[in-house]
């Protein structure tokens, strides 16, 4: 072998090793923690957040914080992807997750800086998130689905550090109805939270917002001779263009004198009432469709007395099918009973300044809509934000029938579980799960910093709190700034989004402490600069 170096990297990339490229990493996820972590709990900060419009919003959640940033350091935007993930499969916890992996890895540097490899210290992260899942496994609270007093307290923890007034009974109240309308036995509720849609209607209070059973569609009747509201709806879903150019008969129109014009008009004619026709036969009395349909046929139909609206997008067309139990058909020549849908009532309604037809009474009471009823706009959108996290929790906490006690009771039983369990492994290991349970306590820790109570003191009442494991739910209520049972006091929260963050956390920080070089292409900026 020569000792000729050689040069792999081209000419200009740069290159950082070792632990001044953790450290540099590092840094910059602590930084990112800094912004969201006094937003965390009922006391939160708010931010205002301007983009680069000039727009301004006033937001205390963490989520949307993250959203909004525009961050060049690589390390620190996979953190931002770890809550955004948190966020599409939980709905909650963003926060939690970014201060958790932040502190865990403000931990490892101080372990490296003792000069612990980071490979021990991974080991050890695992070794506790592992046995963390088991210990909470254990602990947690089986509930069944019909627990309401339960389900609503999750509701309402998660509003805990929302701002939506003295409104949480009430929202917890109808957000669980909503989640229990769309119930599913195969414990998928999660998934189905989608079918709740909230419209948002402005200028009334949002204590006469309610919940709807059935559809709203942004659209519009097609023609103002066709009724208000259609009775007994018999409902055709076609996705077919309602007008003549192009036919389903595929007729062909060659025109060459006067008499062809008239000839043609005849035939378009014919076309329209052959379709005409075949509505009527079956008896339906509203046309929903994906395409286009002429102003001349809309004006048939309505001559009629038969409803229609056009030009639905998927997601519409989708959420009205599933309602009426509807078929959606290409060619309406085969259109059969069996396609049709059904809803009590169809009716058309402005609310605000937009135009809905809300499909009601239908087959499948399945599909829930949330009327938004309040004041500003903006006032609005977060409130929507607020309740589709709260749909979130409330069907993953059916979905998993297990939940904990928040204001930190939890992580500081998994701490103080884990620093037991660390006397059991030997050697360096044993210090990153202490500094794992360190990581944990820092939860409670910013809980209570945010509450504006003393930090050293107050966790130090948490940790002598738990001394058996009968007082595994004692926490901080930072709404009355009290210690004591948390469970007992309605403070729950899934113990599925205990794991993800615990699961996501750890993952993260083990990634990052992992990477001992970074290299950048010329030209890419290094990280965090
Ligand atoms: N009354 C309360 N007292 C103290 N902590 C609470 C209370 N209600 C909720 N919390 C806690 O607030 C934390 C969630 O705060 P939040 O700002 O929503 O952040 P995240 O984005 O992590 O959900 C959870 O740990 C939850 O247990
Ligand atoms: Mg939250």
């Amino acid at each position: 072998m020569s000792n000729i170096p050689i040069i792999i990297l081209k000419e200009g990339t740069e290159e950082i090793q070792e632990n001044r490229a953790r450290k540099q990493n590092i840094n910059a996820m602590i930084a990112i923690t800094e912004l969201v972590k006094s937003t965390l709990g009922p006391k939160g900060m708010s931010k205002m957040l301007v983009d680069s419009l000039g727009d301004c919003t006033i937001t205390n959640d963490g989520a949307e914080i993250l959203k909004g940033l525009d961050i060049e350091n690589v390390a620190a935007n996979m953190m931002v992807n770890v809550a955004k993930s948190i966020d599409e499969d939980i709905g909650d916890g963003t926060t939690s997750a970014v201060i958790f992996s932040a502190k865990l890895l403000e931990n490892a540097l101080e372990l490296i800086d003792q000069s612990i490899h980071p490979k021990p210290i991974t080991h050890g992260y695992k070794l506790a998130a592992d046995k963390a899942l088991e210990i909470i496994k254990k602990i947690a609270v089986k509930i069944s689905t019909d627990d309401d007093v339960i389900l609503k307290n999750a509701a309402k923890t998660a509003m805990n550090s929302k701002n939506i007034g003295g409104l949480k009974d009430f929202f917890a109240d109808l957000t669980l109805k909503a989640v229990k309308h769309i119930m599913d036995d195969d414990g998928n509720t999660f998934s189905k939270v989608g079918n709740i849609k909230i419209v948002k209607a402005s200028g009334k209070s949002l204590k006469e917002s309610e919940l709807i059973n059935g559809v709203y569609i942004e659209k519009e009747k097609l023609n103002s001779g066709m009724p208000d509201v259609v009775k007994n709806a018999k409902i055709a879903v076609i996705r077919r263009k309602l007008d003549v150019v192009k036919t389903e008969f595929d007729a062909q129109i060659q025109i060459s004198s006067p008499a062809d014009i008239q000839g043609f008009l005849d035939q378009e004619e014919k076309i329209l009432r052959d379709y005409l026709k075949i509505f009527k036969d079956l008896g339906i009395s509203m046309v929903v469709n994906s395409q286009d349909i002429s102003d001349k046929f809309s004006a048939f139909l309505a001559k009629e007395g038969i409803a229609a609206i056009k030009n639905l997008g998927d997601s519409d067309m989708k959420a009205v099918m599933k309602a009426i139990g509807a078929k959606r058909v290409d060619n309406i020549a085969s259109l059969s009973e069996t396609d049709l849908g059904f809803a009590e009532t169809v009716k058309f309604e402005k609310i605000g300044d937009n135009n809905y037809t809300l499909f009601s009474g239908c087959k499948n009471p399945k599909s829930v809509s949330i009327l938004l009823k309040g004041g500003l706009d903006k006032i609005l959108d977060t409130v929507e934000i607020t309740l589709n996290d709260v749909l979130s929790v409330i069907a993953k906490t059916i979905d998993t029938k297990t939940v904990v006690a928040g204001g930190g009771a939890v992580y500081m039983e998994l701490a103080k579980r884990l620093k037991t369990y660390s006397n059991e492994i030997s050697g360096k290991a044993q210090l990153a799960i202490t500094s794992f349970a360190l990581a944990l306590e820092e939860i409670p820790k910013t809980l209570i910093k945010n509450a504006g109570l003393e930090e050293i003191e107050k966790m130090t009442e948490l940790r002598a709190a738990h001394k058996t494991d009968e007082d595994k739910w004692m926490g901080i209520d930072t709404i009355t700034n009290t210690i004591g049972n948390n469970f007992e006091k309605g403070i729950v929260e899934p113990a599925e989004l205990v794991n993800h963050i615990i699961k996501a956390g750890s993952e993260l920080a083990n990634l990052i402490l992992r990477v001992d070089r970074i290299i950048s292409a010329k030209g890419s900026g290094m990280p965090g600069m």
